[in-house]
């Protein structure tokens, strides 16, 4: 059989090959009402009607023990204008500090669920936790989403791709982020 040219991708690493995966932000609040929030690339929909979502989240993050605890989160899309702020709260764990604060993005109060949402996302997901599926060392939360709201400059139904600027997980320390070019088989693309 032929090798078609492919090389061997250490298990390790493997999960790479799924991506780039936005680098979203994941807020969650604790019963003291202290909001706390961490970076997940594993966030993806799994459901249209109800619309649901789902985010793997390791145990061992003080963000797991909010969800798990309050049931509720926020999904917030960032643009590739905050990777310093990504990866301060995608490195440091917010147990012993409000890392949250300390990044200083615009916390602001949502509109159906206690944990808050960002300024500067492009977009905000409001989620009520529906089930959690143990997935090897992560636990699968599935959500449902309750709001959702976009800035109309980055979104209209879908992403602008020149103006939206999503920062995109690669893998480790490295991101990317959407290009310019809008890809569609119709024959005249809305957005020209
Ligand atoms: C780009 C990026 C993506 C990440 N994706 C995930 C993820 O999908 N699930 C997860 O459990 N941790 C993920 N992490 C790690 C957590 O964000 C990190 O451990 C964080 O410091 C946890 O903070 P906490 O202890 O305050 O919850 C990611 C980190 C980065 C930088």
């Amino acid at each position: 059989m032929r090798s078609g040219g492919f090389a061997a991708v250490s298990l390790l690493t493997a999960y790479h090959l799924l991506h780039p995966k936005p680098a979203i932000l994941v807020i969650s609040a604790g019963s003291s009402g202290r909001a706390s929030g961490m970076i997940a690339s594993w966030t993806t929909p799994v459901s249209h009607s109800p619309l649901l979502v789902g985010v793997s989240i390791a145990p061992a993050r003080y963000t797991y023990q909010l969800v798990k605890s309050s049931r509720e989160f926020t999904l917030n899309v960032l643009d590739s204008r905050y990777v310093k702020q990504v990866n301060f709260l995608g490195t440091v764990s917010g147990r012993n500090r409000d890392k949250l604060r300390e990044s200083g993005l615009t916390i602001s109060r949502s509109k159906k669920v206690k944990p808050p949402h960002v300024e500067e996302a492009l977009a905000v997901l409001e989620c009520a936790v529906e089930k959690e599926v143990e997935a090897g060392d992560h636990v699968f939360f599935i959500a449902r989403v309750l709001e959702a709201y976009a800035k109309p400059e980055f979104f209209d139904e879908v992403y602008k791709p020149e103006k939206a600027k999503i920062l995109m997980h690669l893998g480790g320390a490295y991101y990317t982020t959407v290009s310019d070019e809008l890809i569609t088989p119709k024959p005249r693309p809305r957005f020209c």
